[in-house]
């Protein structure tokens, strides 16, 4: 099994196209059955181009919804379950990389960055580069770094990038004499690496205007087949019309179905088919083949708590690889040393503090636990909105509380509320799982608990 690691930038409007389900996402879904997959959104990278808060939230919005669709779409659930989807911005430790890796990173090699260098052609003039796309490659080498992928999943496009990526962790290596960082090989099958837009001409891209969209309207769909350029030399359907070159064609290679996509080539080449007729077919064969991702996008669209709930188990799986990576970098560096406040200290960061999930709970069942002369088990209700957002764990938790030798009673919780942290790995006592843990402060000179009513608060109620 190998480790794998990619991204998209929520850029443009933040839709996918068929470009990006060719040149990236379907080797995902196929890497995904038999590996390990980080996928990131890779929101930080669209500041360089978006300054829009409105414009920002929504593409992030529209991508995470377009990715998991399609990811949702041709994988069972199982399989689904074990990639790693995240928000690039839910993980600090990207940008802390970034700002270490600067150091160590010369000006030469990012100068000869494509992306910089292609604004450069356009209308803007050095001077006006702003610095987060001038850096753009060092984010990508710690988006890329933090994880020690084996292999990067990219379009020919971004290969530079990757070997930028190797450069600046070989460097890295060589300057602290330590092998912190792997380094990774870009994964780019070659006919797709870069799939060309309606256009014929150049890369399918959104800011060309020349993609076919996998989750729009139906008749928008249609009307970008419909403009997809054929073969300019053929004027009557009945002239003999080239294959090559025509993105019809190119496309149907990779959705129609190979027997009928053979004799539509044949018919073409006689001229015995029409353009709008291989047209039509192309469109029913995209139809035919984003319908599961189509259907699955409506759902968690109407369905908000489902993909945080997603995006949260991405966080919380990527930080825990991204802090230990972290944390061997600043040893390497040389920031860590006797004076370095640690987890060895004692103390919690704000960020992990801010991991930790409490809500409001209603007691529904409390009980002695058999075979125990402390524990109490309660059956413990977090409400509709907890259900939705553990999905399909129902919204209620076996939590055990080991306060008998204080004198305490089942009847002391019974149908009461209080304050339970409800993220907790689940621990067996008693030969029966504790899913949380209800919340007590220390009453000072006597040693016994006492517990925070929260009758008056909303079942489910989040603690901030
Ligand atoms: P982005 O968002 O421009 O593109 C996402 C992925 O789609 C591929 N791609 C294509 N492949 C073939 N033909 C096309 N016409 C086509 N258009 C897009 C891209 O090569 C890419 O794989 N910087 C990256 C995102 C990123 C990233 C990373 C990727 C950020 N951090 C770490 C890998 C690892 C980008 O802007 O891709």
């Amino acid at each position: 099994m190998k480790r794998f690691l990619s991204g998209i930038t929520p850029s443009g409007d933040g839709s996918l196209h068929i470009g990006n389900y060719l040149g990236a996402v379907r080797q995902f879904i196929e890497l995904a059955r038999a590996n390990e997959c980080f996928l990131m959104v890779a929101d930080l990278h669209a500041l360089t181009t978006i300054q829009d808060k409105k414009q920002l939230s929504h593409n992030i919005e529209t991508l995470v919804l377009n990715e998991l669709a399609l990811l949702r779409g041709f994988l069972t659930e199982e399989e689904f379950k074990k990639i790693i989807f995240f928000r690039q911005s839910d993980v600090a430790e990207h940008t802390e990389l970034q700002s270490i890796l600067n150091n160590v990173t010369p000006l030469g090699l990012i100068k000869r960055a494509h992306a910089y260098k292609d604004k450069l052609q356009g209308e803007v003039s050095e001077e006006d580069v702003n610095m987060g796309l001038f850096c753009y490659p060092i984010l990508m080498a710690a988006d890329i770094l933090l994880y020690k992928p084996d292999l990067v999943p990219v379009g020919k496009d971004q290969k530079q990038h990757v070997e930028i990526t190797r450069d600046i962790a070989g460097r890295f290596n060589k300057i602290y004499k330590n092998n912190v960082f792997k380094l990774p090989e870009p994964y780019i099958p070659e006919e797709v690496a870069a799939v060309l837009g309606t256009d014929g001409k150049r890369k399918m891209s959104k800011s060309l205007g020349n993609v076919i969209s996998i989750f729009e309207d139906e008749e928008i769909i249609r009307k970008q087949v419909m403009s997809t350029y054929t073969d300019p030399t053929r004027v009557h359907a009945t002239d003999s019309g080239h294959i090559e070159g025509n993105m019809v064609f190119a496309y149907l290679d990779f959705f129609g179905e190979s027997g009928k996509v053979d004799e539509l080539k044949e018919a073409y080449r006689k001229g015995q088919v029409t353009d709008v007729e291989v047209k039509n077919y192309l469109y029913d064969s995209l139809m035919k083949t984003f319908v599961p991702a189509r259907k699955v996008y409506e759902e968690l669209k109407a369905n908000p708590q489902k993909v945080k709930k997603i995006l949260e188990n991405g966080a919380e799986k990527t930080r825990a690889v991204a802090s230990q990576t972290m944390q061997e970098v600043r040893e390497a560096i040389g920031l860590t040393n006797a004076y370095s406040l640690s987890n060895a200290s004692g103390y919690l960061t704000i960020d992990e503090f801010s991991r930790v999930e409490m809500r409001v709970g209603k007691v529904i069942e409390a009980t002695n636990k058999e075979g125990s002369d402390k524990l109490i088990r309660l059956v413990v209700d977090f409400g509709p909105d907890f259900a939705k957002a553990s999905s399909g764990e129902g919204s209620t938790r076996i939590i055990f509380t080991g306060v008998r030798e204080f004198g305490y009673q089942p009847s002391d919780f019974l149908n009461k509320q209080f304050f339970f942290v409800t993220n907790l790995a689940p621990r067996r006592m008693m030969g029966e799982e504790s899913q949380g843990m209800i919340l007590a402060v220390d009453s000072g000179s006597e040693k016994k608990p006492i517990f925070i009513s929260a009758d008056e608060m909303p079942i489910g109620a989040r603690v901030w």
